[in-house]
């Protein structure tokens, strides 16, 4: 059995999330490498130790450049605040590690760039953490599209809409601060369902953005209050290379949103409809039916969808949020066994950024900007 030696930089929330899959992983597929884990690196040093104990890794540090020093660890999973990814990053795939990397890749897409670039010249494999794409259903929305069940598609309607932002006295946090997180519901949100119109739609071309500061001002929790520096809502129509139009949307004050991504594809024989709050379904509409016998097909993920199976052998009993982020890590882990790239890798998921910053230069200028 072939054992792989895992570093993971962050323990917050997508942190917990991440070593959750890489602990579960070789349980729900027997046949990839089996990770080992080796380090965990956080800020707090207590913290940080209670964290490992908890997750089962070998050793707790404060200090992120020992983890990548460290011959144990092969793979370094990047999960803190997005102005760390690029060091962090550059430094493990010059160490000869493959990098696992929270999305967006960087505050700015200069940075990205340097990671893609780094990621290129480098022998590891890398993956950026969007999750949603691992779901059994979108791998099976791209193979109906690509398949012509819905022929020609003609038009993405895309929303990844919360609301964990939405009160006015939240506290200011690293995500409100452009040069830590860069830019605010776009990136944190919006950066999903870019990732998922490029992969079901093909690249982006053209985009026309509008973003909106809706809460000025935050509390500080050291007292006091501070300006917001980057956007609430983004909005943005958008041109497919393949033709295609479509709009995008993504809030972080959207009342009683609480997990808003979603789709829709209109096709010009067909249309499908996604909605994460019902991540086991996904909607087909087929033209052409006898009138009066017209609708929408719920089709209920089950072990004919890719991934599934590995779960539970039986039709409609339902994954989660969390095994969307075990079938990222089990993507990976066959990527690094077979040296072959993941999806997204960076060369790929720095496309998703150019879309982001696009939208950004076309909203500060107020026109069109191409990707
Ligand atoms: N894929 C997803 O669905 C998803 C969901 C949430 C967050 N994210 C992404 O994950 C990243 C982290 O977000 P989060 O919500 O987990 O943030 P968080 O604030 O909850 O956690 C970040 C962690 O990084 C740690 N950290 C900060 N500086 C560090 C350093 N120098 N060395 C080691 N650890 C350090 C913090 O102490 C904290 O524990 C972001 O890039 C975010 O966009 C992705």
């Amino acid at each position: 059995m072939r054992y792989v030696g895992i570093g993971l930089i962050g323990a917050g929330y997508i942190g917990h999330t991440t070593a959750l899959a890489y602990r579960q992983v070789a349980a729900v597929f027997p046949a990839l490498p089996r990770p080992r884990l080796a380090v965990l690196a956080d800020v707090d040093e207590a913290a940080t130790k209670t964290a490992a104990e908890r997750y089962g890794f070998a050793r707790a540090t404060t200090d992120w450049r020992a983890l990548v020093a460290d011959p144990a660890v092969e793979v370094v999973a990047i999960a803190t605040p997005n102005h760390l990814h690029a060091e962090m990053a550059v430094a493990a795939l010059e160490a000869g590690k493959h990098v696992h990397c929270e999305k967006p890749m960087a505050p700015d897409l200069k940075l990205a760039e340097i990671m893609a670039r780094a990621a290129a010249a480098a022998k590891g494999v890398t993956i950026v953490g969007y999750n949603y794409l691992h779901n059994p259903m979108i791998a099976t929305a791209r193979a109906m599209i690509a398949g012509g069940e819905i022929g020609t598609p003609v038009h993405f309607r895309g929303t990844h809409n919360e609301d964990y932002m939405a009160d006015p006295e939240g506290p200011f946090s690293w995500r409100c601060e452009r040069a830590l997180a860069g830019l605010g519901a776009l990136g944190d949100l919006g950066a999903h369902i870019v990732s998922l119109a490029h992969t079901l739609m093909g690249p982006i071309a053209e985009v026309c953005g509008d973003l909106k500061t809706v809460i000025a001002e935050r509390p500080v929790p050291a007292g006091g209050r501070r300006r917001v520096e980057n956007e609430d809502q983004a909005h943005a129509l958008v041109r497919f290379a393949s033709g295609a139009s479509g709009t995008l949307e993504a809030s972080r004050v959207a009342l009683g949103q609480k997990m808003g991504l979603g789709f829709e594809i209109t096709g010009s024989k067909g249309a499908l409809v996604f909605d994460q709050t019902r991540l086991n379904e996904l909607r087909l509409y087929r033209g052409g039916d006898a009138r009066g016998r017209q609708g929408f097909t719920t089709i209920l993920a089950g072990p004919e969808h890719p991934g599934y199976a590995a779960f539970c052998p039986a039709p409609g009993h339902q994954i989660g949020f969390g095994d969307l982020k075990l079938l990222e890590v089990a993507a990976f882990l066959e990527a690094v066994a077979a040296a072959k790239p993941a999806y997204p890798d960076f060369s790929t998921a720095v496309a998703f950024e150019r879309c982001l910053a696009a939208i950004k230069r076309s909203a500060d200028s107020r026109a069109w900007a191409i990707v």
